[in-house]
């Protein structure tokens, strides 16, 4: 039987884990991460590339975003386009200055990962948590296997980052919380493709055909996603099918998309998950363990480190100042954001996506939504500091 001891024991080396690990090291705290997969599997998982500024701004006074700033490529605006009619949020001219910027997130967890090992800390690939127990003392274990071998993790707090199938979440007492789940009639198909981006900055699409949003990679990888209905497999769209699909629904005066070869397809079903209470005794939640949001809007991310702000706020107070004034805060804190960003992701999925017959009464209220952003730039306003992501002190209320 391995035992090993440390001050926070961390479950999961996705964006929340790992930048909760770096951000406790910066206060002299230490912690161990376990991780179910394999590091080949974690780091070549496609998913997010949409950092919001606070995302940036952490992994940078983290000491984490050296190829960030080579690589990532930062937008100051974004397309939104109805009916092949396209309206521009210019969102740094209207958030003083507040941009996002593209850098996927397995580079992400590469760049983190690197990072920690380099400093011979300790992670262990392939170490699956199977239990949280005594979390309601002063010493929680975790059980894992690693390796063939049983192992104990003994520490003064668990954070369970393990994402939305994790153990954390299931080891919650079913009464300290209230449960929220949203499927949606929908999912995404998404592509990665050695192309060219056809734009300089992302563009979202609503078309009767259903939703499209052109983002990118770098200079030569483009990455697009279309709304398909759930259930679809990626085997029943073909490249051929994909672009056509594509090109019909980002279609504006004056586009031109450029195709090219596709060399990664998933889909994603879209859904909405919440719970109103991210702790119980020493076992907090971060992350996707705690929450999910559909993908538009590119938040799932940026809430998962937001998360672990609050969470490094607690675990300083406790062991700096032995308070746990914020330890105890914690949900509090979290949740404001979090049902923000619920907010924002569900308000962008429902305005850019196929829901009922083009003409209904939903489709005329898409529409009035979408005209209302050409009139107004009180509208224009609200999506772009949404979009950016709201500074932490707006939250301090
Ligand atoms: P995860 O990344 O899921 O990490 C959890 C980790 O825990 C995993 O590595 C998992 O293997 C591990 N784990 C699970 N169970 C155990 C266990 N029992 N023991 C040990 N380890 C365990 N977000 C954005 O902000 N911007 C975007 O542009 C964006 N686009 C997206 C596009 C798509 C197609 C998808 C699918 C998601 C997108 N998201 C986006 C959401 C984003 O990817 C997630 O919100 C993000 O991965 C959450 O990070 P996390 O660390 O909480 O969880
Ligand atoms: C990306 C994903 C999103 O969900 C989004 O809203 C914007 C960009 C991306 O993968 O690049």
């Amino acid at each position: 039987m391995k035992k090993i001891k440390t001050q926070v024991g961390i479950i999961g080396a996705g964006p929340a884990g790992l930048t909760l690990a770096h951000w406790l090291k910066r206060n002299g705290i230490s912690s161990v991460i376990l991780e179910l997969r394999s590091r080949e599997y974690v780091e070549g998982r496609v998913r997010a590339g949409l950092l919001e500024q606070n995302t940036v701004d952490i992994m940078n006074d983290l000491g984490l975003a050296d190829r960030l700033k080579k690589e990532g490529i930062e937008h100051d605006g974004v397309n939104l386009s109805f009916d092949s009619e396209r309206v521009h949020i210019p969102f740094a001219e209207l958030t003083g200055g507040r941009k996002i910027t593209i850098y996927g997130q397995q580079e992400v967890v590469k760049d983190m990962t690197d990072a920690w090992l380099d400093a011979d800390e300790e992670l262990y690939f392939e170490a699956g948590a199977s239990e949280i127990v005594d979390f309601d003392t002063k010493n929680p274990k975790i059980h894992f296997k690693h390796a063939g071998e049983d192992g104990i993790l003994e520490c003064d707090f668990v954070a369970a980052c393990d994402g939305f199938h994790g153990v954390g979440r299931k080891t919650m007492p079913k009464d300290n919380y209230r449960s929220y789940d949203i499927t949606y009639p929908f999912s995404w198909l998404g592509i990665l493709a050695n192309v060219a981006p056809s734009t300089d900055e992302l563009i979202y699409a609503y078309h009767e055909n259903g939703f499209a949003l052109h983002s990118l990679r770098s200079e030569t990888v483009s990455r697009l996603y279309v709304q398909v209905p759930n259930g679809e497999s990626p085997d029943d769209w073909s490249d051929d099918r994909i672009w056509s699909e594509l090109s019909t629904r980002l279609a504006t005066p004056g586009f031109e998309l450029k195709a090219g070869p596709i060399f990664d397809k998933s889909i994603t079903p879209m859904r909405s998950h919440m719970i109103d209470n991210l702790s119980s005794g020493r076992l907090f939640l971060a992350g996707d363990a705690a929450h999910i949001v559909p993908p538009t809007g590119g938040k799932g991310l940026n809430l998962a480190i937001a998360d672990v702000k609050h969470l490094v706020d607690g675990l300083v107070s406790f062991y700096k100042h032995n308070s746990t004034d914020d330890i105890d805060n914690y949900t509090q804190m979290a949740l404001r954001r979090i049902w923000r960003a619920q907010d924002f992701s569900n308000f962008m999925t429902t305005l850019f996506h196929k829901q009922e017959e083009h003409g209904s009464y939903n489709y005329k209220l898409q529409k009035a939504k979408f005209d209302y952003l050409k009139m107004s730039k009180a509208s224009r306003t609200t999506i772009a500091e949404n979009y950016v992501g709201l500074p932490f002190e707006t939250y301090e209320y």
